[in-house]
């Protein structure tokens, strides 16, 4: 469904006001539920009508979507999609309606880059290196071969593709480090258990467990735990977001390392939207500011995290 919040008289040609038609990939996970909100009290802040879809993790919804928001001739579109690849008869769509385009979050594969204005949001190949690099360190002295099961986002997505990408460019280097098992656990907690479960039972020696999202990651623990294994002792974890349960089990010994992947992507968004509309130029790619934490820092930021 497509709900209208926000405020400001919206529609094209009013005044200083925008309207912006968002499609959002869905709820999957503690990051996404902090995006939303991040989108949603920018865009109350910054005076900008918020057209806000949820695709529930369907491209064909988040198509629609686009559609009905071009038919209702918004003054920009915003979204974030769920798979790279399928976009550019929808962008094209857009494109000849005169409505402008910005990509938050995820990538698109199209080859014409005129399709959309910019794309805001992290570098996720460098999220996969920056896990890579902190395992080799982690392993350095070791001699024996290591054990990795891989917990994979949602087929198709940018950050599956390119976490996995910046995390094997990584590891690659070194033979020692063996992925045995990688397989999609969707971005959900869920799921995360559930492959998690069949890892354990079908490789009885993981050492250890590099999940895309920390949701994927604390139903994994579950598995794990449910195994009589200690999670973050028996199988060290990494995991990429920093949302605040993932952080509270990184404080508590039972994930190892996480690597930040920021969701308060709003306010950058309506400036962005903003110049667009008006005409102004903007830069085709604005990346994220992020960091990494380990156990100890996790202890140290616990309580001022703000998602
Ligand atoms: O696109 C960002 C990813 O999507 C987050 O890392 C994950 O938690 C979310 O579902």
């Amino acid at each position: 469904s497509v709900t209208a919040c926000g405020s400001g008289s919206g529609g094209s040609g009013g005044g200083d006001s925008i309207t912006m038609g968002f499609s959002q990939v869905g709820a999957e996970s503690g990051w996404r539920t902090a995006n939303t909100k991040s989108v949603q009290d920018s865009a109350k802040n910054a005076g900008v009508t918020l057209k806000f879809s949820d695709a529930q993790q369907k491209q064909e919804n988040q198509i629609k979507a686009i559609r009905s928001y071009i038919q209702q001739k918004v003054d920009v579109i915003a979204f974030s999609p769920v798979v790279e690849s399928g976009w550019d008869t929808v962008l094209k769509e857009a494109k000849d309606a005169k409505i402008p385009v910005i990509l938050t979050d995820r990538a698109v594969d199209s080859k014409d880059t005129s399709l959309y204005k910019t794309f805001l949001g992290s570098d996720f190949v460098e999220e996969g290196k920056k896990a890579g690099q902190w395992l080799v360190e982690e392993y350095k002295d070791a001699k024996d071969p290591v054990k990795i099961v891989e917990l994979q986002g949602t087929t198709g997505s940018a950050p599956a593709n390119d976490r996995k990408s910046g995390f094997q460019e990584v590891i690659g280097a070194d033979a020692k480090f063996q992925i045995i098992a990688s397989q999609t656990g969707d971005f959900t907690r869920a799921k995360g258990k559930e492959v998690m479960e069949a890892f354990l039972k079908s490789n009885p020696d993981i050492d250890v467990l590099y999940a895309h999202n920390d949701d994927m990651g604390l139903g994994a623990i579950e598995a794990i735990e449910g195994a009589g294994k200690a999670p973050g002792k028996d199988i060290k974890i990494i995991t990429v977001d920093a949302v605040k349960d993932g952080m509270q089990a990184l404080a508590d010994g039972k994930i190892n390392f996480i690597v930040e992947c920021s969701p308060l992507l709003g306010p950058q968004l309506m400036d962005l939207a903003k110049k667009v509309v008006k005409g102004e130029q903007v830069q085709a790619r604005v990346v994220t500011e992020e960091t990494t934490f380990t156990q100890d820092q996790a202890k140290q930021v616990l309580s001022t995290r703000q998602y």
